[in-house]
């Protein structure tokens, strides 16, 4: 296995970024390649990585789905009193990851995260299926289990007393992180990338630069 990671190489060659071609708006540059990246029909196109850090100061990082970019910031659901809801609660400063491999695309966003109100997460819990939103009160998400049958148990139960309308979780949200930093980095030839930081400025403009790759 070693010798064929070691072998595995891509010289990519499908773009280029400057700062006088981007979007002085990073959610601008960012809806702009996420909808190059749509087009290219990936199974996931919204998937991310987003890593936290609670008071154990040790980065954890797991994929999740991206849900909207709106009010400044980026949002995605989950359940609160999961591992990273406590380590959110523990400290908001978050970082999300998103790769774009067919366009050999990657972006950075960090900044801090905030919950959404409770009527943004109970009117998206309800655009979901009704089995989502059964599975929401399912999982006590991050908690050890016994073994499997504990969630059919608890799938059945939820199953019966929410058969028509379902409740949002107390438990269960979105969040939206607010960033302070994007980076739009786009693979090139011979590991010469090009990578274009965002930095939020205190007057609330965002200040360009040009990153060595
Ligand atoms: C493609 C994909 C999408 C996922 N989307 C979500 C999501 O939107 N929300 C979520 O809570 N977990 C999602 N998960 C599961 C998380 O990766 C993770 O296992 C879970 O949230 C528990 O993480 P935690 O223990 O660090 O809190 C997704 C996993 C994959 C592979």
């Amino acid at each position: 296995m070693k010798e064929k990671l070691q072998n595995q190489r891509v010289d990519y060659q499908k773009g280029a970024l400057s700062i006088d071609q981007v979007y002085k708006d990073p959610l601008q540059q960012f809806q702009d390649w996420y909808e190059q990246f749509e087009l290219s029909k990936p199974k996931d196109p919204n998937a991310f990585v987003l890593a936290t850090a609670g008071n154990d100061d040790i980065p954890h990082a797991r994929v999740l789905l991206l849900k909207g970019v709106d009010q400044g910031g980026f949002e995605f659901y989950t359940n609160y009193e999961s591992a990273k809801g406590q380590e959110l609660a523990e400290n908001p400063q978050a970082s999300m990851c998103f790769f774009w491999s067919e366009q050999e695309r990657q972006v950075r966003v960090e900044g801090k995260v905030v919950k959404l109100r409770p009527e943004e997460s109970t009117a998206y819990f309800h655009s979901r299926p009704h089995g989502s939103q059964v599975g929401a009160w399912v999982s006590p998400q991050s908690q050890e289990i016994a073994d499997r049958k504990v969630l059919e148990d608890r799938a059945q139960h939820y199953a019966d007393k929410y058969a028509e309308e379902v409740p949002r979780p107390p438990h269960w949200g979105g969040y939206r992180l607010m960033p302070n930093r994007i980076e739009f980095w786009q693979g090139r030839s011979s590991r010469l990338h090009d990578r274009i930081l965002y930095t939020l400025q205190a007057d609330g403009s965002w200040q360009l630069s040009r990153l060595a790759p």
